[in-house]
């Protein structure tokens, strides 16, 4: 059975059977989610920025889980001590619990020391036939209708926040233009210039077959689910 759990901000853990995959691991701001007690098999980045990046290094090391991540991301961790898998975008990555295809994200990437992250990603997940597509950070693109096509994702984790990402409008856009029967926001709130309306964004998601599901941190009350 395939598992999702939102830690906060950008961070999932998705865990099928005895292994687990966690995506832009920044979950230090999360007390009640213990990475320590997880069977964390992989690690997965879509940019270097701080928010996503976060603690992967430390959960590599501990845990000897490799990182998953654009070739310059992946440098910059194995230069920290982690242990990496280098890679472009484009090609299914595979692994004992599944499948992952990096695909284009419209947004910068720089690592803490201020170094080239090369270019941002969105990550495409196929666990057991479980389409989820986490956007990372990004604006709404044309490429996602070119997604549904080529993987035609059943799940996606879209940015809601503004500013950095698409705010609620051009996200119920983008899970339109996917195609997705369902759709977690994430990446708002945890700023002050990232504030969303969630619940406007259930309203604006509810047509067709697709739902939002306002998904809680683990360990947060749920705030709300449409
Ligand atoms: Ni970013
Ligand atoms: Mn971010």
């Amino acid at each position: 059975m395939v598992d999702l759990k939102y830690i906060g901000h950008s961070a999932f853990q998705i865990t099928n059977g005895d292994k687990a995959v966690i995506i832009d691991p920044w979950v230090d701001k999360n007390e009640n989610y213990k990475w320590q007690d997880e069977p964390i098999k992989d690690i997965l980045l879509t940019h270097g920025h701080g928010d996503h990046l976060g603690n992967a290094v430390e959960i590599s090391k501990a845990k000897d889980a490799e990182i998953t991540a654009v070739f310059e991301v992946a440098n910059y961790c194995k230069n920290q001590g982690a242990k990496v898998r280098p890679i472009g975008l484009g090609s299914w990555i595979k692994y004992d619990w599944g499948r992952v295809v990096f695909v284009p994200a419209f947004h910068s990437s720089s690592l803490p020391d201020g170094s080239y992250g090369g270019c941002a990603a969105g990550i495409i997940l196929d666990i057991d036939g479980v389409r989820i597509y986490h956007a990372g950070d990004t604006c709404l693109t044309g490429e996602m209708k070119t997604l549904r096509e080529l993987y035609a994702p059943q799940i996606a984790l879209l940015p809601i926040g503004g500013n950095y990402t698409m705010d609620v409008e051009h996200a119920a856009l983008a899970a339109k233009w996917l195609g997705v029967r369902t759709v977690i926001p994430m990446h708002y709130g945890t700023f002050p210039e990232i504030q969303a309306d969630y619940e406007k964004f259930a309203q604006l998601i509810a047509f067709g077959n697709t739902t939002c599901q306002v998904v809680a941190p683990v360990g947060a009350e749920v705030n709300t689910e449409n």
